[in-house]
C-alpha cells in the first residue's frame, strides 16, 4: 500500500487537471434556509474544479450535497458568497435560462425523461432553441445515443427501456448542448449495483474521450471511488478533499469517516482498549498501528496519537 502519495499516473493527471482552465470556483458560498430556526445547508464553501476533472461529492444525508450542486447549476441562489461557472458569475448573471441550457448538463436520480417521446426525441429536447437544423439535431441525438450504447434503442419510449437504459438516455440528453460541466445528483441512486456501475463506466468513458468535466453527488463510497477526486461534506462544509487512491487507502478513509473510525480516533487509549476487549501486547500494538493509519487517512483530523 502506498500510504502517503497517489500513484504516479494519478499524480500526473492531477497536475494536468490543475493546468486546465477553472470551470467552477466558489468563494465562501452559503445557503441558509428558514427565518426562525436557520438551517445552514451550505456554510462557507470554497472549492475549485478544473476542466476535465471527474469528481465526486460525498457526505451523509442532509450534509448539503444537493444544495451545492443546485447552486453550481443555477437551480438555486446563494444566501451569500459567490459561485463562478465557466467564467460566469452566477450571482449577477442575467440570462439564467441560457446558462442552464448551454453550460450545464443535469442528470438526476430519477431520469425525468418525457414519457411520450422516444429516446432520440428526449435527447433532442435541450437542442430546441439552439440555432441548429432539425437534421443536425437528429444526427447529434443519434451520435450521443450511440456514445451511450443505445444505438439500437433510439425509437423506444422510456417505458420500453430498463432503468439503466433510461439513465443512459438522460446522460445523452445532458450532453446534448456540449456543456462545460455535467452535474449528476445521485445518478445511480435508483439503479441496481450492476446498472449503477455501468453508468459510472459511461461517465468515465465520456470524461476520458470527450474531456467533459463531471461532478457526481453520491452517498455511496463505491460510486465515489470510480471518480478521481472525492470531496466530503458534513454540516454544509467541505471537510475533506483528496485524490482517489488505492482501495486499501480508500477503505481506511471511509473507516476514518465512520462512527467506528471517529471512536477509534477520539477515545482515550485505556477506555478504547477496554471497550474493544484488547488485552494482549500484540493486540495493543495492532490497534496502535490501525489508529495511526486512520489518523493519516483522516487527513490529521481527530486527536494526535
Ligand atoms: N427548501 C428547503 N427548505 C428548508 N431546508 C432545506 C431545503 N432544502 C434543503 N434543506 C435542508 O438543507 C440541508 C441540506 O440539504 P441537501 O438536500 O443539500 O442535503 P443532501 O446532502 O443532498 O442530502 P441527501 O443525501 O439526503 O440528498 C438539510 O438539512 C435539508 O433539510
Ligand atoms: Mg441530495
Amino acid at each position: 500500500m502506498n500510504e502517503t502519495m497517489p500513484n504516479g499516473s494519478q499524480a500526473k493527471r492531477e497536475t494536468e487537471d490543475c493546468e486546465q482552465p477553472v470551470v467552477v470556483a466558489t468563494y465562501q458560498l452559503t445557503r441558509y434556509y428558514g427565518d426562525g430556526v436557520v438551517v445552514r445547508a451550505l456554510d462557507g464553501v470554497d472549492m475549485v474544479v478544473h476542466k476535465g476533472e471527474f469528481l465526486a461529492v460525498m457526505g451523509p444525508s442532509g450534509s448539503g450535497k444537493s444544495t451545492l450542486l443546485n447552486l453550481i447549476g443555477a437551480l438555486d441562489r446563494p444566501t451569500s458568497g459567490r459561485v463562478i461557472v465557466n467564467g460566469e458569475d452566477l450571482t449577477t448573471i442575467r440570462d439564467v435560462d441560457r446558462f442552464r441550457a448551454c453550460t450545464v448538463g443535469f442528470v438526476f436520480q430519477l431520469h425525468n425523461l418525457l414519457p411520450t417521446l422516444t429516446a432520440r426525441e428526449n435527447v433532442e429536447v435541450p437542442m430546441h432553441g439552439q440555432r441548429i437544423s432539425k437534421s443536425q439535431m437528429r444526427r447529434r441525438a443519434e451520435h450521443l445515443l450511440e456514445l451511450v450504447g443505445l444505438a439500437d434503442r433510439m425509437n423506444h419510449i422510456p417505458a420500453q427501456l430498463s432503468g439503466g437504459q433510461r439513465q443512459r438516455v438522460a446522460v445523452a440528453r445532458a450532453l446534448a448542448n456540449d456543456p462545460a460541466i455535467i452535474l449528476a445528483d445521485e445518478p445511480t441512486g435508483s439503479l441496481d449495483t450492476q446498472s449503477g456501475s455501468e453508468i459510472m463506466d459511461l461517465f468515465e468513458h465520456i470524461n476520458q474521450t470527450q474531456g467533459t468535466t463531471i461532478l457526481v453527488v453520491t452517498h455511496d463510497p463505491r460510486v465515489a471511488r470510480r471518480t478521481r477526486r472525492i470531496l466530503t461534506m458534513r454540516d454544509g462544509k467541505i471537510v475533506d478533499d483528496h485524490p482517489v487512491q488505492d482501495a486499501v487507502w480508500e477503505d481506511l478513509r471511509d473507516l476514518a469517516h465512520s462512527r467506528l473510525g471517529e471512536m477509534l480516533l477520539k477515545e482515550e487509549d485505556e477506555a478504547l482498549l477496554e471497550q474493544l476487549g484488547v488485552t494482549t501486547p500484540d493486540g495493543v500494538a495492532a490497534l496502535a498501528i490501525l489508529r495511526s493509519w486512520l489518523w493519516k487517512a483522516s487527513g490529521g483530523r481527530g486527536e494526535t496519537i
